[in-house]
C-alpha cells in the first residue's frame, strides 16, 4: 500500500473502539487492526504474558508496510509500550498516554479516578502518567473485570449492568472526582449508562486522544484509499456482532495464524 498502513491492536474487540476514531479523524487512511481474539482476555494475566503477546501482535502487523503502530488496548500499553517502542522501526502509540494528558487537562479539582482491568490498575500506569504531567493531583483507581463480559453480552443498557457500574463507580463520588478515565478499550460503549447513572463526571474516552497523536504525529496527510482490514487470531460470530456495534456497519473478519510468519 502506497505510503504505508496504520497498524492497530488489541487483546480482542474492544480496540475497535479506537479503530474507529482513527477512521473517523483520517479516513484516507489504510488501516490494519488485529484482535487475538484466542488469547483474550489480557487483563487477568502476568506482565511477562502480556508482553510476549504484545511483541508477537506487533510482529503479525510488521508483515504488512506499517507506518505506524497503536497499541489499542490498555492493558498492553500499561505493560508493553516500552518493550514495543525497542523492537518497531515505526513510531508506536498506546492509550495511555493520551488518556491521561486529556484527564489533566480537563479536570478542574485535580481529583481524577481511573477504571480498567487488573493489570492496568496493577501497573499504576495512568497514576505515573498523570502525575508525570501534575504531580499535584489526586488519582483513585479501580480495577472493574465484570465490566468486559457484560459489555461483550451486549447488556449496555441493562439494569444488571447499572447495578454493577453502581458498585464499582460509587466510591469515586466520595473521593469527589470530577474525570472518570475510562481505561478500558471496551468501557466507551458504556459512556451512556455511565453519564446516566454518573452525570458530575467527566468522561476520558482515550480512542479520540489517542486519534488525534496519531494525526499529530502524521507528518503528511495520506492519499491513501481509505481501506479497513480486519484480522483476528479466531474468528467467531461473537466478533463479528459486537464489532457491528462499535463500528455501526458490517465489517468483514480473516482469521490469521501466528503461525504463518
Ligand atoms: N482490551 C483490554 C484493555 O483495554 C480489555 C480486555 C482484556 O482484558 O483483554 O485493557
Amino acid at each position: 500500500m502506497d505510503g504505508g498502513v496504520i497498524g492497530v491492536f488489541d487483546s480482542g474487540v474492544g480496540g475497535l473502539t479506537v479503530l474507529k476514531a482513527i477512521r473517523d479523524l483520517l479516513p484516507k487512511e489504510n488501516l490494519v487492526y488485529f484482535g487475538d481474539t484466542a488469547r483474550v482476555p489480557y487483563g487477568t494475566k502476568s506482565p511477562k504474558t502480556i508482553v510476549k503477546y504484545s511483541l508477537e501482535n506487533a510482529r503479525l502487523l510488521s508483515s504488512f508496510n506499517l507506518k505506524l503502530l497503536v497499541v489499542a488496548c490498555n492493558t498492553s500499553s500499561a505493560h508493553a509500550l516500552e518493550a514495543l517502542r525497542r523492537e518497531l522501526p515505526v513510531p508506536v502509540v498506546g492509550v495511555v498516554e493520551p488518556g491521561a494528558k486529556l484527564a489533566v487537562s480537563s479536570s478542574k479539582n485535580g481529583k481524577v479516578g481511573v477504571i480498567g482491568t487488573e493489570a492496568t490498575v496493577k501497573s499504576d500506569a495512568y497514576k505515573r502518567a498523570i502525575l508525570s504531567i501534575n504531580p499535584s493531583y489526586q488519582v483513585f483507581q479501580r480495577a472493574c473485570p465484570l465490566l468486559v463480559p457484560l459489555i461483550e453480552e451486549g447488556w449496555l443498557n441493562d439494569p444488571i449492568t447499572a447495578q454493577v457500574v453502581k458498585r464499582y463507580l460509587s466510591p469515586f463520588k466520595e473521593l469527589s472526582i470530577d474525570t472518570l478515565v475510562l481505561g478500558c478499550t471496551h468501557y466507551p460503549l458504556l459512556k451512556g449508562l455511565i453519564k446516566e447513572l454518573f452525570p458530575e463526571f467527566n468522561l476520558i474516552d482515550s480512542a479520540k486522544a489517542v486519534a488525534l497523536t496519531v494525526k499529530e504525529l502524521l507528518s503528511s496527510s495520506s492519499d491513501g484509499g481509505g481501506s479497513v482490514k480486519v484480522l483476528v487470531s479466531d474468528k467467531t460470530e461473537r466478533f463479528e456482532r459486537i464489532a457491528k456495534m462499535i463500528m455501526g456497519r458490517d465489517i468483514t473478519v480473516e482469521e490469521v495464524s501466528f503461525d504463518k510468519e
